[in-house]
């Protein structure tokens, strides 16, 4: 049995990815900020072999959320940054309160709490940030989404760099670049248009690749997309 940290849990993919690890008999402290999405997953969860820990909880607040991870398990086996601040705004429009604000939950938060927990974090552990096509350079770019696709790539290459900071601790370090998915994001920024997969399909991916990635992959942007958006 791992221990599985999901930020995030309470809806979309955090929360289906949190179901599946818990039918594999895992231990999920899943994270957010609304009760109800926390509680559904426990009701949908009650007969899986695995044992879940809720914690309702602004991850962005990140010593509290620490201490709270903490008093659930003293070991964190996979710590999947799955929390997400979105915002469509033109961008001429954009403030300094808007970067921060997207920055902070995006890109500040996935930092500070590996920081906070690198201690409970074993050899052989992972460390999965989930990005977005929208922050590889390159892909297609929606009007709007300028700050959302900027922390993206940033938390990429925020990746790349932990993935290095941590070889000698033998912790893996990844992100996963997701295409589209049909959650309550998805609606948001794409209004009336058809995903390329649904959460369920989404987080098998990202829940294979955040348990099995370890012994192959390391340091990697890796993208998950079937079609734009
Ligand atoms: N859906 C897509 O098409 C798509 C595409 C590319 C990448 N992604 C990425 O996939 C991840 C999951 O997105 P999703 O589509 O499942 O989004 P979603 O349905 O909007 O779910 C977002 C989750 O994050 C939680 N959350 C947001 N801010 C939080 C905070 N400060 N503290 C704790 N929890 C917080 C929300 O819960 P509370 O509101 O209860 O806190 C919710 O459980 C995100 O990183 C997103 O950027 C999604």
């Amino acid at each position: 049995m791992k221990t599985i940290v999901i930020t995030g849990a309470s809806r979309g993919i955090g929360w289906h990815t949190a179901q599946q690890a818990l039918a594999q008999g895992h231990h999920v402290v899943a994270i957010a900020r609304q009760q109800a999405g926390l509680e559904q997953l426990g009701a949908y969860t009650r007969k899986a072999p695995g044992r879940l820990s809720t914690l309702c909880q602004d991850c962005s607040e990140v010593a509290p959320t620490r201490n709270a991870i903490l008093e659930k398990t003293d070991q964190v086996d996979i710590l999947i940054h799955n929390a997400a601040a979105f915002l469509k705004k033109e961008w001429q429009a954009l403030t300094t309160e808007d970067m921060e604000q997207l920055y902070r939950v995006n890109v500040i938060t996935p930092l500070r709490l590996s920081q906070a927990l690198v201690d409970h974090i074993p050899k052989g552990g992972h460390i999965l940030h989930i990005g977005s096509v929208g922050g590889v350079a390159g892909s297609l770019k929606f009007p709007g989404l300028l700050p959302y696709s900027v922390s993206k790539g940033a938390l990429h290459i925020l990746s790349e760099c932990l993935a290095v900071e941590l070889a000698d601790r033998g912790i893996t370090v990844n992100a996963l670049a997701l295409g589209s998915s049909a959650t309550e994001m998805f609606k948001a920024a794409f209004p009336g248009q058809e995903a390329g997969s649904t959460p369920e399909e989404m987080s098998q991916y990202v829940w294979q690749f955040a348990l099995n990635a370890p012994s192959a992959v390391n340091g990697q942007v890796h993208t998950v997309s079937s079609q734009v958006p």
